[in-house]
C-alpha cells in the first residue's frame, strides 16, 4: 500500500493541504506582474506553494510561462546567467528547434549545447556555453522580457533559496545589475523565495540594498491545525485505519504545525498502526522521528561552543533576560560581548526567535527542542 504521508519531497496534489488564502494571494500578486519575496523558516511549504500557485496559474492562463531555478547550485555569476537564460528559453519553448531559435534570435555570442542522454526521460538535453567574458549580462537578465513581449506571454521567474545568491563573489555588483534589468520589465514577474530568514530580509528590507522595495514581502505561515486535521484523518480513512480528532490534534501540537514534520510524525504513526492510533503509538512514533532526525541535529550543534549551548538551555528553560546576572551566573553564560554575539549567532542560524508580543524566546524547531532536552537536560 502507498504511504500516504510524504517528506523530504515537494507536497503536490492531494498531498498538498489546500493553503487556500496563501495561493490566492500569490496567485494575485504574481499574475498582476508583483514581484513577490516568500520568506519562512526552513520546511514550512514555501517551495509547495510556489509550485501550486504557479501550476494553477499556468492551467488558469494559457499565455503564463514558469521556470524554476533554484539557487542552491550556484556559485558564481557566470553560471547563474547559464541557468536563467536556459530555464527561461526551456519554459518558453518545448521543442529543441524553437530553442535553438530563441537562442539565435534573442542571444548573441551564446551556442547552444545538446547533450545526448540515455538515462533522462528527455532523449535530448538543452544547455548553454558560453565564455562569461564574452556576454552581455543585460541580454541575459533582459532575456525573459524580450521573448514575452514578442511571444504575448507572461512569464513567471521562480528563483529558489535566493538567499544563496548573496554568496557569490562580487554578489553586490551582480544585485545591482539584476535589479536594474528586472525591475522595468512588464511582462515577467519574480517570485523570489528562501529559508534564511535574516539573509532574505537583509536582501530586501534594507533600504540601502538594491532589492529593497522590489516588490511585495510576503512571510508564510504555518498551516492551521484545522486545516491539517481533516487532511491527516481523511489520509487514515482512506487507507483503512483511524485516528480519531484528539490524536492528529495532538500531532500537530507536538511539531507546532510544522508541514515537514507534521508529515513525518504521521508516516511514523500511519506505520505503526493497524488499524487504530493509540496513545502509545503516538509515543513510540515520537522516539522513531527523533531518532532518524537525531543526525541532523548533531551535525546542526556539532560546533556550537559551550557557552551557546548554555545559552540553548536557558532558553530551554524559559528564561528571557539573557544579560541578567542570576541567569548569566546560572548557566555560566560568558561576559556581555559574548552573550549578545551568541543571541545573534543563534537566532540567526534559527536555534530560536523571540515570539512577538511577549517576552520570550522559542526554539524554531520543535523537535529539535525534544531531542536537546532529552539529551542535553535530564
Ligand atoms: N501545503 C502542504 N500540505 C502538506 N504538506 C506540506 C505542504 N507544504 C509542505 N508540506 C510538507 O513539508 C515538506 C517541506 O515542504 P517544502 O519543501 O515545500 O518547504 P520549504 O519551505 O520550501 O522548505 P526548505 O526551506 O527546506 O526549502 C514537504 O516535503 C511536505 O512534506
Ligand atoms: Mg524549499
Amino acid at each position: 500500500m502507498e504511504v500516504p504521508f510524504k517528506f523530504g519531497k515537494l507536497a503536490e496534489n492531494d498531498n498538498f493541504v489546500d493553503r487556500v488564502e496563501d495561493r490566492r494571494k500569490l496567485k494575485q500578486l504574481l499574475s498582476s506582474g508583483i514581484n513577490v519575496m516568500l520568506v519562512s523558516p526552513r520546511r514550512w511549504g514555501k517551495s509547495s506553494l510556489v509550485l501550486m500557485a504557479t501550476r494553477e496559474l499556468m492551467t488558469e492562463d494559457k499565455r503564463v510561462r514558469v521556470c524554476y531555478i533554484d539557487a542552491m547550485g550556484i556559485h558564481t555569476e557566470a553560471e547563474f546567467y547559464r541557468v536563467f537564460a536556459r530555464e527561461v528559453i526551456s519554459c518558453t519553448s518545448s521543442v529543441l528547434e524553437k530553442r535553438l531559435d530563441y537562442v539565435r534570435r534573442f542571444l548573441r555570442n551564446i551556442k547552444p549545447g545538446i547533450t545526448l542522454s540515455s538515462n533522462s526521460s528527455e532523449a535530448m538535453t538543452f544547455d548553454l556555453k558560453f565564455d562569461i567574458d564574452d556576454v552581455d549580462e543585460y541580454e541575459i537578465l533582459n532575456l525573459p522580457q524580450k521573448i514575452a513581449s514578442e511571444k504575448g506571454l507572461k512569464i513567471i521567474v521562480c528563483i529558489d533559496e535566493f538567499q544563496q545568491l548573496a554568496q557569490i563573489p562580487q554578489y553586490k555588483s551582480f544585485e545591482g545589475k539584476m535589479r536594474s534589468a528586472w525591475q522595468s520589465q512588464q511582462n515577467v514577474s519574480y517570485c523570489l523565495y528562501g529559508s534564511k530568514r535574516h539573509m532574505m530580509l537583509d536582501i530586501f528590507n534594507n533600504s540601502t540594498n538594491p532589492f529593497y522595495r522590489f516588490g511585495q514581502i510576503f512571510f508564510l505561515k504555518k498551516i492551521p491545525v484545522n486545516e491539517w486535521m481533516p487532511f491527516i484523518m481523511n489520509k487514515f480513512k482512506i487507507t483503512g485505519k483511524k485516528i480519531s480528532k484528539e490524536n492528529s490534534s495532538k500531532i500537530c501540537e507536538t511539531v507546532r504545525c510544522l508541514s515537514w514534520y507534521v508529515q513525518q510524525y504521521c508516516y511514523f504513526v500511519w506505520s505503526n498502526t493497524s488499524r487504530e492510533v493509540t496513545s502509545d503509538i503516538l509515543d513510540l512514533a515520537l522516539s522513531q522521528m527523533i531518532e532518524m532526525n537525531t543526525p541532523m541535529y548533531e551535525n546542526d550543534t556539532e560546533n556550537l561552543t559551550s557557552a551557546q549551548f548554555a545559552m540553548l538551555k536557558a532558553v530551554a528553560n524559559g528564561e528571557y533576560k539573557l544579560n541578567s546576572a542570576s541567569v548569566v551566573k546560572k548557566y555560566d553564560l560568558g561576559n556581555a560581548q559574548t552573550i549578545t554575539r551568541n543571541k545573534k549567532i543563534l537566532q540567526e542560524m534559527d536555534f530560536f526567535e523571540k515570539v512577538e508580543g511577549v517576552e520570550k524566546y522559542e526554539f524554531c524547531d520543535p523537535v529539535f527542542e525534544i531531542w536537546f532536552r532529552e539529551k542535553y537536560m535530564k
